[in-house]
C-alpha cells in the first residue's frame, strides 16, 4: 500500500514537472510544443490524481493556478511599504537633469536601464517558500487582494525556487501584463460576442486582474515580469543588478533587455535604441525606467511624498505617421453612440498597417478643423485604435470638404438624440440593430428579467439571424427557432423556454430596469415602483408627476417622458402585453416594511447569513440591497474581513454597523 502511494506521488512529481516545463516553453520562451488541448489532458490528470489522494496535494502544485470559486468582492491589503509610482521625464536633456539632480547629493552612481512594462503592478508575497498573497497597487498604501488571480499567472512561481532559508519570506513587486498576441485573440473574441474591445494591453491587463472568478482569468494568458526585490539589503543584496540576477535564479520571469550603464550618455542611448525596436518586442512598453544601482545610494537619496528620487521613467513619444483621409464613417457603438471614423489610405505606425481612426465627435472635428480629403497626422499613444491629431491645411487643394454628423442614425434611419452639452450624438431606438445585442442582454441581466440562459453567444445569434427586432421577440421565440442555433440542443432550449416563462412574472422595478430607459438605472426603477402601481401609471405620468418624486430630477424626468412616447416603446409594449409579462406591483413583496425603502450594502462575511439571506431578509422588509458604494447608502453592514467597500464607505462617511446591529434594526417594528 505504501509504494503504491509512493508511485503515485513519484507520477503526480512528474506530472507536475511536465506542467511546469510547458508553462515555461508557453509563457517564457513563447515556444509551445504541445496544444492547449493536450496541455489541458495534463493538467485534467493531475487534478484527477490530486482529488484521488489529497495527502499529496502541495501548495505549489500547478493545479492550484486554477482552483478556487468566484468572489464576491476584493479583500484590501495594506502595503508593508507604499508602492511608489515614477516621476516622468520625455527627453535626454530631462534624462541628463535627473543625472545632475543626483551627482548634487552623492558622487559615483551607476543605473540599470530597464523597459517600463506597460501593465499593472503587483505585490507578491511569499511566506515560508509558498505564495502568500497577491496585490494590486492600488493607492500605494493599500490594494486590492487578487491572490486568486495571480496563481492563475503561469510564471509566477507558486513556490520560491530555493533551500537557501534566508529567502523563504519575502516581496517582491512587478508588471502584470498581456502579449499582444494575447489582446489580439481576446478582442476577437470579444467583437464575435459583440462585447466592447480593449484598448491596449495595459487595460486588458488591468480588466483581467479585476474579475472575480479566477477561471476567467485563467483564460486570458496574463504574464508578468518581476522588476523589484524589496528590502534587498536585508538579505545582503547590494544593488538592483544583482537584485534582478537573484530573482531569476529564485525562478522569477525578469525581463532580459535590461543595462547597467557607468553613464547617463550610455543610458540615454539605450534609450534611444529600445524606442526604435519597441514594435519588436512581443509585448508593450510605454518607455524606460532608469534606476540608481547602487542600494547604499538609494537609500541616501530617498523619497518625496510620491516617487523616488532614485528612479525615473522615460517615456517614449506616441508615434505618428502622414496619410491621407479619405473619408468618414459614422458608427453606431453599442450604447447607441454615433462616432466618426477616418478612412484612412493605409499607412504603417506603430508595427502596424492602419487604415482607421477615431475622430471622436462633431466638435473635435471642428475644433481641429479636419476635412474629407486632407492630409492629416494620426497618432498612435499605446492605444490600439489611432487618432487623428491635426489636418495639414497647407497642403490643401481646395476640394476637401467639410464633413457634418448626419441627424439620422446611419444602422436603422431614426432620428438621432443629443446630450445636454450637445456633443453626444445617440440614437435610442429600440430596434436598431447596432443596439439590439446589448440592450437584449441588458433585458435578461440579473437584476432586470433574470433570463439567465440568454447569454452573450446567444444573443449574438438571435440577432444575426433575425429571429428578434427587439427585446419583445424574446418572448415569441419557439423550440425549433431556439434548437436550430448553434450549441442549442433540445434539452437547453427548453431550459430556456422555461426561464423566458417564469420571467413574466418579475416585479415591476425589475421590469422597468429591463426596459433600458436611458438614465433610469436599478435604483430609480426601485423608486419608481415607491410612486406608481403598475407600467401604465408610469407611462400615463406627466413630467411634473415625475419632478415631484424626491430623487428624481429634470434629467431623468425628461428621458422616462422621452421613452415613452417613442413608437417603437410602443411596439416593445405592446408585445410584452400580448406575451402576459407582469406590469404590475406586487403587494405581497413587503412582509412588514420596517425598512422604509432604506438603502443597504453588505462587505465581508456575516456569521448568521449567506449574503442571498441577509438581501431577501432586506428586501421583504421594504429596504433596498445595491452592490456598488455610493453616496445614497443609508447603512453599510460589516462582516469579518471586509472588502475595498469599507474603505470607501469610510472615506464617504456613510453609517457602518456590524451584524449584530443589523439584526437589531430588522427586528425592530
Ligand atoms: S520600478 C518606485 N520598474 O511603472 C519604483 N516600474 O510609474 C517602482 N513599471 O507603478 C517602479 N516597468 O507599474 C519599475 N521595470 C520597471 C517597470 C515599472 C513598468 C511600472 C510600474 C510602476 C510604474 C511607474
Amino acid at each position: 500500500m505504501k509504494q503504491d502511494l509512493e508511485k503515485i506521488k513519484d507520477k503526480i512529481e512528474k506530472l507536475r514537472g511536465e506542467i511546469e516545463y510547458h508553462n515555461r516553453r508557453y509563457y517564457i520562451d513563447a515556444m509551445p510544443e504541445i496544444s492547449d488541448y493536450e496541455y489541458d489532458l495534463l493538467m485534467k490528470d493531475l487534478i484527477e490524481l490530486e482529488e484521488k489522494y489529497p495527502s499529496l496535494k502541495t501548495p505549489d502544485s500547478p493545479t492550484q493556478r486554477v482552483g478556487g470559486a468566484p468572489l464576491d468582492e476584493f479583500k484590501t491589503v495594506i502595503h508593508k511599504k507604499q508602492m511608489l509610482s515614477l516621476d516622468n521625464t520625455y527627453s535626454p536633456d530631462e534624462l541628463i537633469e535627473f543625472d545632475n539632480r543626483i551627482k548634487k547629493i552623492t558622487e559615483k552612481v551607476t543605473y540599470v536601464a530597464e523597459l517600463k512594462i506597460d501593465g499593472v503592478a503587483v505585490a507578491l508575497h511569499y511566506e515560508n517558500f509558498i505564495l502568500k498573497t497577491g496585490a494590486t497597487r492600488g493607492d500605494g498604501i493599500k490594494g486590492d487582494d487578487i491572490t486568486q488571480n495571480i496563481k492563475t499567472i503561469r510564471t509566477v512561481p507558486l513556490k520560491i525556487k530555493t533551500n537557501e532559508k534566508k529567502f523563504s519570506d519575502i516581496e517582491v513587486r512587478g508588471e502584470v501584463y498581456l502579449s499582444k498576441k494575447q489582446l489580439d485573440i481576446i478582442n476577437q473574441e470579444r467583437e464575435s460576442k459583440g462585447e466592447p474591445l480593449f484598448a491596449n494591453t495595459r487595460n486588458a491587463a488591468a480588466g483581467s486582474l479585476r474579475l472575480l472568478d479566477p477561471k476567467e482569468v485563467s483564460k486570458r494568458k496574463l504574464n508578468v515580469f518581476v522588476y523589484s526585490f524589496e528590502d534587498a539589503v536585508k538579505y545582503g543584496i547590494k544593488t538592483q543588478f544583482e537584485a534582478l540576477k537573484i530573482l531569476e535564479k529564485l525562478g522569477f520571469a525578469v525581463n532580459p533587455n535590461v543595462k547597467l550603464c557607468e553613464k547617463i550618455e550610455e543610458v540615454i542611448e539605450f534609450c534611444n535604441e529600445w524606442e526604435k525596436k519597441r514594435n519588436d518586442l512581443p509585448y508593450s512598453i510605454d518607455g524606460m525606467v532608469i534606476k540608481v544601482n547602487e542600494f547604499e545610494k538609494q537609500e541616501i537619496l530617498g523619497v518625496t511624498s510620491k516617487s523616488p528620487r532614485w528612479a525615473i521613467s522615460y517615456k517614449f513619444k506616441a508615434e505618428q505617421a502622414k496619410t491621407k483621409l479619405n473619408n468618414i464613417l459614422v458608427q453606431v457603438g453599442r450604447q447607441g453612440t454615433l462616432t466618426p471614423v477616418a478612412e484612412l489610405e493605409p499607412v504603417k505606425l506603430a508595427g502596424t498597417i492602419v487604415k482607421r481612426a477615431t475622430l471622436h465627435n462633431q466638435e473635435e472635428i471642428e475644433r481641429k478643423d479636419i476635412r474629407i480629403g486632407d492630409w492629416v497626422i494620426i497618432e498612435k499613444a499605446g492605444e490600439i485604435i489611432p487618432e487623428v491629431i491635426r489636418s495639414l491645411k497647407e497642403e490643401r487643394t481646395g476640394n476637401e470638404k467639410i464633413f457634418k454628423m448626419p441627424d439620422k442614425c446611419p444602422v436603422c434611419g431614426s432620428d438621432v438624440t443629443k446630450d445636454e452639452g450637445g456633443v453626444i450624438i445617440r440614437c435610442d431606438n429600440l430596434q436598431c440593430r447596432a443596439q439590439l445585442e446589448g440592450r437584449i442582454l441588458h433585458f435578461a441581466e440579473r437584476d432586470a428579467m433574470n433570463i439567465e440562459g440568454l447569454g452573450k453567444a446567444l444573443v449574438h445569434q438571435l440577432v444575426e439571424k433575425r429571429m428578434v427586432d427587439d427585446y419583445g421577440d424574446i418572448y415569441f421565440l419557439d423550440i425549433f427557432k431556439l434548437a436550430s442555433l448553434e450549441r442549442m440542443g433540445q434539452k437547453s432550449s427548453e431550459n430556456l423556454l422555461n426561464q423566458i416563462k417564469e420571467s413574466k412574472k418579475r416585479d415591476l422595478d425589475n421590469l422597468i430596469y429591463a426596459l433600458g430607459i436611458r438614465n433610469v438605472g436599478k435604483h430609480t426603477a426601485e423608486i419608481l415602483v415607491d410612486n406608481f402601481s403598475s407600467l401604465y401609471d408610469l407611462m400615463k405620468a406627466k413630467k411634473e408627476d415625475l419632478l415631484k418624486i424626491k430623487e428624481i430630477g429634470d434629467i431623468v424626468a425628461n428621458s422616462i417622458i422621452d421613452f415613452f412616447k417613442r413608437k417603437d416603446t410602443e411596439k416593445v409594449i405592446e408585445k410584452l402585453k400580448k406575451a402576459g409579462v407582469n406590469f404590475n406591483k406586487s403587494k405581497s413583496k413587503i412582509i412588514k416594511n420596517i425598512l422604509g425603502g432604506k438603502v443597504f450594502i453588505f462587505t465581508g462575511e456575516l456569521k448568521n447569513y449567506s449574503r442571498q439571506e441577509a438581501a431577501n431578509i432586506v428586501k421583504s422588509s421594504g429596504g433596498r440591497v445595491v452592490s456598488a458604494i455610493s453616496k445614497n447608502i443609508d447603512f453599510v453592514v460589516v462582516g469579518e474581513n471586509p472588502g475595498s467597500k469599507y474603505e470607501k464607505a469610510k472615506k464617504l462617511n456613510l453609517k457602518i454597523i456590524d451584524e449584530q446591529e443589523f439584526l437589531n434594526l430588522i427586528k425592530k417594528s
